[in-house]
């Protein structure tokens, strides 16, 4: 099952079974638990990461101090690439949020990899692509939605990668703290939670520690357009 999971990545989805499990076979898994830093922004690296199970936040740091979170990333997704494909530091830290198993992968490994097989780089290609337009995205919500726009947004995308139905509607486990929430929103911690407890008070989200359930996903939906 967790086999599976791993070799649902855009790194493997160009590969026939046999290839696939081949390259698992040339990684290294790992284990890590809440709050270990995998890398810092800006230090050389050498090795690109696949989740098998857990939670990975990715951020970055301002000269004050502040953070902010590109992505929260779950079982089948990668991280750790870019400083292959354009040889330089990492471009953020990545810090596990909910105890992880992740699959390490040299960068050279992969580098050899990609001259046999052009497939995988078509698939590395388009899952790249994807990422920018996600980010193309987020940027034009910090500069044309409003906070509670963007909470609703942030939910909603935390529950395609961790939402679980339940009998009221989406469960969505995000093991955020209220200022890692706050992080990935680009606000503060204030402000998104006035957001969420108005969210509460009308019925459409009911929150539980780090999780909370969507109850009325179609005016999140509305809410964040
Ligand atoms: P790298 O620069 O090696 O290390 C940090 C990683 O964070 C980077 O590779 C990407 O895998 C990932 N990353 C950077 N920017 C984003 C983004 N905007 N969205 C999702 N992941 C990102």
């Amino acid at each position: 099952m967790a086999e599976d999971v791993v070799l649902s990545a855009p790194l493997f989805v160009g590969l026939d079974e046999e290839s696939a499990l081949a390259l698992v076979a040339n990684m290294t898994p790992m284990e890590a638990v809440r709050g270990d830093v995998l890398f810092h922004e800006g230090e050389p690296g050498d090795r690109l990461y696949i989740v098998r199970d857990g939670k990975i936040k990715l951020g970055r740091r301002s000269s004050d101090g502040r953070e902010n979170l590109l992505a929260v990333l779950g079982p089948g997704e990668m991280f750790g690439e870019l400083s292959m494909f354009d040889p330089g530091p990492r471009t953020a830290t990545a810090t596990v949020v909910a105890d992880a198993v992740l699959l390490e992968l040299d960068h050279d490994e992969l580098v050899r990899w990609l001259a046999d097989k052009p497939d995988v780089a078509r698939h590395l290609l388009q899952a790249l692509a994807r990422r920018l337009r996600r980010t193309n995205e987020a940027l034009a919500d910090l500069v044309f939605s409003d906070v509670p726009g963007r909470v609703a947004k942030a939910l909603l995308d935390l529950s395609t990668r961790f939402g679980e139905q339940v009998d009221e509607g989406v469960r969505v486990a995000h093991d955020l703290t209220q200022e890692e929430l706050a992080q990935l929103v680009g606000a503060s911690r204030e402000t998104v939670n006035k957001a969420l407890a108005d969210f509460a008070a009308r019925g459409w989200v009911r929150r539980e520690g780090r999780a909370v359930v969507l109850l009325d996903v179609d005016r999140l939906e509305r809410r964040a357009r």
